[in-house]
């Protein structure tokens, strides 16, 4: 960790207000470099997250001989290879921070006949990747793996793949496209029934691409059906604003006292909305206006309004709809005025860090009370701002680094992180923008210390 890195956050001089835009869904940009890649034609998309996770994507499909140019800020063009069609990579694909990059392409390459090595970051080094090379195996892919199941991996894809008939033991929408990347190129139809229903951004988008997908509900979750080897075709692809990385404006909006923000162009996919759910159960002024569909996914513009919080109990089953939400969503509850408990979130230990820890780590150096029981957490807000003053170790994981800056928006104290570096992984220009929400005659919020 670089000292250099550190960055800390204190009160605004004044609210933050203004129209915004977040930078593009994290999930929708890496699966249409990936499905561009896999089509035949030229597949323009608007709107990518130009984050770093989303480069080492864009860096492995030209990598797997995929032509992939960037025309403009945001604007880029993928001229695929067709299904089966990704040639062998001449050196080890890193993947860096990120575990959608390395899992959905560990699906793609089982199923195609070539070597592949894969590595990435300490934080990616650390995660388990046998949730994907388990089911995968089946196709006639061999994969070997440090031990644990971690990276650096290799992989033998599969000749002929055979298709997967796999139950998702976990809610992971990573692992159910893990399975169905990989049956785009076997023959026949590969099933993946997952309990919990997950974000569905694959499915939506490989029907986009042309290829024939079925999903029927199941208890509360889905069963889901590919026909294998169709002809993927090129399809423009507009990624709506990330409802994850809009999380912390709006939790810092709720927390600031006079602000009111409006947000445009946020994917609200009922998937990934959970958060928002929350918060308003807890009383917060969110409406969603000019809401729409754009690219077979909802969309719509964001209000939200400072507002004093009520305490919640988040029930398990929401946790696949806010799994990346979770870190800030305590942050809020540390000002709310009563106690507030997170149910389920057993997930959250095996993310970008252990999440579950990091975040009880995160709001006990400022002063908040926090336990953990089991899965769930618990978080004692006192209705009064948290002390601050502390110093947060953020693991490599951009949405810690977040969450402890927008906490500080608030405290009494300003909040230190040690290394603001991995925000780029998903939320490029993130203290430009809070410091610029801030207005012309504040000083700024977030500093470099
Ligand atoms: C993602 C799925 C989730 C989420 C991650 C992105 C995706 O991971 O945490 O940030 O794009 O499919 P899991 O599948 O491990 O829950």
């Amino acid at each position: 960790m670089s000292k250099s890195a550190g960055f800390l956050s204190r009160r605004p001089a004044a609210p933050l207000r203004g129209v915004l835009t977040v930078p593009g869904d994290k999930s929708i940009s890496h699966r249409a470099l990936m499905f561009g890649a896999l089509a035949v034609g030229e597949t323009r998309i608007t709107g990518l997250l130009e984050g770093e996770d989303v480069l080492r994507t864009a860096a492995a499909m030209r990598a797997l001989g995929a032509e992939v140019a960037q025309d403009a800020p945001g604007a880029w063009r993928v001229r695929g290879r067709g299904v089966g069609g990704l040639v062998e990579p001449e050196d080890v694909l890193d993947m860096g921070n990120s575990g959608t990059a390395a899992r959905l392409l560990a699906g793609i390459l089982a199923s195609h006949d070539l070597f592949a090595v894969m590595t990435g970051d300490a934080s990616l080094r650390r995660r388990p990747m046998r949730r994907v090379t388990d089911p995968l195996a089946a196709c006639g892919a061999v994969f070997s793996t440090r031990a644990g199941g971690r990276l650096p991996l290799a992989i033998r894809g599969a000749v002929d793949a055979l298709p997967l008939d796999y139950v998702v033991p976990v809610p992971s929408a990573q692992v159910k496209s893990a399975v169905l990347l990989c049956g785009l190129n076997a023959t026949g139809q590969t099933r993946v029934e997952e309990p919990e229903a997950t974000r569905d951004h694959s499915e939506n988008m490989l029907r986009h691409f042309g290829a024939t997908v079925s999903v029927e509900p199941a208890g509360r979750g889905r069963v889901i059906t590919l026909d294998g080897q169709p002809e993927l075709r090129a399809a423009d692809v507009v990624v709506p604003g990330d409802p994850s990385s809009a999380a912390f404006p709006i939790v810092a909006a709720l927390l600031v006292p006079g602000s009111d923000l409006l947000i445009q162009n946020l994917g609200l996919n009922p998937l990934r909305t959970g958060l928002f759910d929350t918060l308003r159960e807890m009383g917060a002024d969110l409406t969603v206006e000019n809401a729409r569909t754009e690219g077979g996914e909802p969309v719509g513009d964001l209000r939200v309004r400072h507002t004093v919080l009520k305490p919640v109990d988040v029930p398990w089953e929401r946790a696949p709809s806010m799994i990346d939400e979770y870190p800030v969503l305590a942050v809020a509850a540390a000002f709310a005025g009563g106690t507030t408990r997170m149910r389920g979130l057993k997930e959250l230990r095996v993310k970008e860090s252990d999440r579950l820890s990091a975040t009880a780590a995160l709001l006990a150096a400022n002063g908040a009370k926090v336990e953990i029981e089991g899965d769930d957490l618990i978080v004692h807000g006192t209705g009064r701002p948290a002390t601050g003053g502390g110093l947060v170790t953020t693991h490599m994981d951009h949405r810690l680094a977040m969450s402890a800056l927008v906490m500080g928006l608030a405290t009494a104290e300003p909040v230190h992180i040690d290394d603001a570096s991995f925000i780029d992984t998903s939320f490029p220009g993130f203290v430009p923008l809070v410091n610029g929400l801030v207005g012309n005659g504040g000083s700024p919020a977030l500093i470099a210390a």
